[in-house]
């Protein structure tokens, strides 16, 4: 197929770029609607409009050949295809137990219980007064608030869950030295994590036991049982843990928008919308083209893999305006990719708001004072964003 399209030997995979990508994703969004990088031989795509309307067509933008660089119609998936790696309509047995269990009214019953840990780990960090945001703060809700409500037991939460999921977002990248970095730290967390997907080992009253209800109900199996509570364990970790700890760098980064939430705790919402956006947790996967198409002027093969980067169109100035980089909590950031969108948008999304929005109130109510100590180190991984460390003071 004859095409023309601007050409680029950026590499998005190098680690300066995954430390400061935003330059690159503008030089990319420049040069058209999608360009070839020359060094992967794939297309990527970088605008609002074109992510937006790749990640909406799901007969065109398959899933099931794998979200990452491999086609897995051809190699072998690292593990067996979860929710995620499914088209329908596989994907929309799997997904509708999955919502279900994931109702507004499941998630509204996990506020009471999420509020309790969040007034005691504030309780701590003010006790603390200097801290890492990172590891005294972002990782340490979610392994506790999530993994209670999955219903996992509480030993063995740390060691395993978060290099499980480094893991496993690793694999919707190249498999380059840090790829292979995060193999190597994931394998031993795999036996741990499948051994918590059995439903002999989820309490009762989580969110696990209620995805095995669904099977004895016979609407999906048990294999599709542990896959499902598997991809609650392997993408709900890492991401929100990130998330939670960009909103929390924004904030310190930006005084003058701390001094709004902290006035007004109902700009909360919008302060966790206008980070995901800006510095989106999952910044990029793939589609793999079911036939040939025209899309957006660009002839696509089928079979082609394309790349997305929702971490980029969540920066295009032709949606968000000539501020795109600017944290602004006043923004309507809804909207925004940073869930994805389609079929396959997270369905986790109201836990891990639910999770943000109780803790992020809980700090905005009760800490007058948060302030950066030293220079944040980020945490470098081929498709997630945020920072290893975050070092800040905090005061009632
Ligand atoms: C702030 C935190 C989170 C972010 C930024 C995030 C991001 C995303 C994105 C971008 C997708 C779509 C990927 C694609 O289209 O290829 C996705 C899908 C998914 N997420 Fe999340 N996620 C978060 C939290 C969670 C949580 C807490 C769970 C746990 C239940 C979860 C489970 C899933 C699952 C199972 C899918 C696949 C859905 C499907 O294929 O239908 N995520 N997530």
């Amino acid at each position: 197929m004859a095409r023309t399209v601007p050409t680029s030997d950026d590499d998005p995979y190098a680690v300066e770029n995954l430390i400061d990508p935003y330059p690159m994703f503008d030089r990319m969004r420049a040069a058209g609607p999608a360009v070839w990088l020359d060094r992967y031989e794939v297309l990527a795509f970088t605008s609002d409009a074109g992510v937006r309307d790749i990640l909406l067509d799901y007969r065109t933008f398959i899933n099931g050949a794998g979200v990452g660089p491999k086609n897995l119609h051809h190699e072998q998936a690292w593990r067996p295809q979860g929710i995620l790696e499914t088209d329908p309509p596989m994907h929309t047995a799997m997904r509708t137990a999955m919502t279900d269990v994931i109702s507004p009214r499941g998630v509204r019953a996990l506020r009471e219980q999420f509020q309790l840990f969040a007034d005691e780990l504030v309780d701590r960090v003010l006790d603390k007064g200097e801290l890492d945001g990172s590891s005294d703060f972002a990782e340490v809700f979610p392994i506790r608030a999530f993994g209670d409500a999955v219903g996992i037991p509480r030993e063995g939460r740390e060691e395993n869950l978060l290099p499980h999921g480094a893991m496993n977002f690793s694999a919707f990248g190249p498999e380059n030295d840090l790829h292979r970095q995060y193999f190597e730290r994931g394998e031993p967390t795999r036996e741990w994590v499948m051994a918590n997907c059995a439903r002999e080992n989820l309490s009762p009253d989580g969110l696990g036991a209620q995805i095995w209800e669904h099977a004895d109900a016979g609407e999906i199996t048990p294999d599709q049982a542990t896959l499902l509570v598997r991809a609650m364990l392997s993408a709900g970790l890492d991401s929100t843990v990130l998330a939670i700890g960009n909103t929390l760098r924004c904030l310190l980064e930006n005084p003058d928008q701390w001094a709004i939430v902290r006035e007004n705790p109902r700009y909360v919402k919008f302060a966790i919308d206008e980070a995901l956006r800006l510095e989106s947790p999952f910044q990029s996967f793939y589609r793999t083209a079911s036939v040939d198409v025209d899309f957006h002027g660009i002839p696509i093969a089928a079979g082609e893999k394309v790349l997305v980067f929702p971490g980029a169109a969540n920066r295009d100035t032709e949606k968000w305006g000539q501020d795109a980089d600017r944290y602004r909590v006043e923004r309507q950031a809804g909207g925004h990719l940073a869930f994805g969108m389609g079929i396959h948008q997270c369905v986790g999304q109201p836990i891990s708001r639910l999770e943000m929005d109780v803790l992020f109130t809980t700090l905005a109510t009760r800490v007058a004072t948060l302030e950066p100590t030293g220079t944040p180190e980020p945490y470098v991984h081929n498709t997630l964003r945020g920072s290893k460390s975050l070092p800040l003071r905090v005061a009632a």
